[in-house]
């Protein structure tokens, strides 16, 4: 298998309701999960790419978390409506989506 060019980690973590933490999961972060793979099948671009559902990344508060490696950029608050940016934007065109990025503070 060759090494992708982008590996994105998307955020499937869930937790009780009323955990103090809250999660992902409380935050949309299913669909979320569902569109990048969808949308990572339909563009078939598997040996650019890879796309890992995974457990906490960190800043629940701010989820969906989405993690893109090698830059190691970190987005928050991430829609259904804004995969299609990630994927065209950054994973395929090299520009990290500046609007999505959570603050330095956070990551
Ligand atoms: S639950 Fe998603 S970042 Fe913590």
């Amino acid at each position: 298998m060759p090494r992708p060019e982008k590996h994105v980690f998307v955020c499937s973590q869930s937790r009780p309701g009323g955990h103090p933490r809250g999660s992902c999961g409380q935050r949309g972060c299913r669909e979320v999960v569902d569109e990048f793979t969808k949308q990572w099948q339909q563009r078939q671009c598997f040996t650019q790419v890879a796309v890992t559902p995974t457990g906490c990344l960190g800043p629940c508060n701010m989820g969906p978390s989405v993690l893109v490696y090698p830059e190691g950029i970190m987005y928050g608050n991430v829609t259904v409506a804004d995969v299609s940016e990630i994927f065209e934007e950054h994973l395929l065109g090299g520009r990290p989506v500046e609007r999505l990025i959570v603050p330095a503070s956070v990551w």
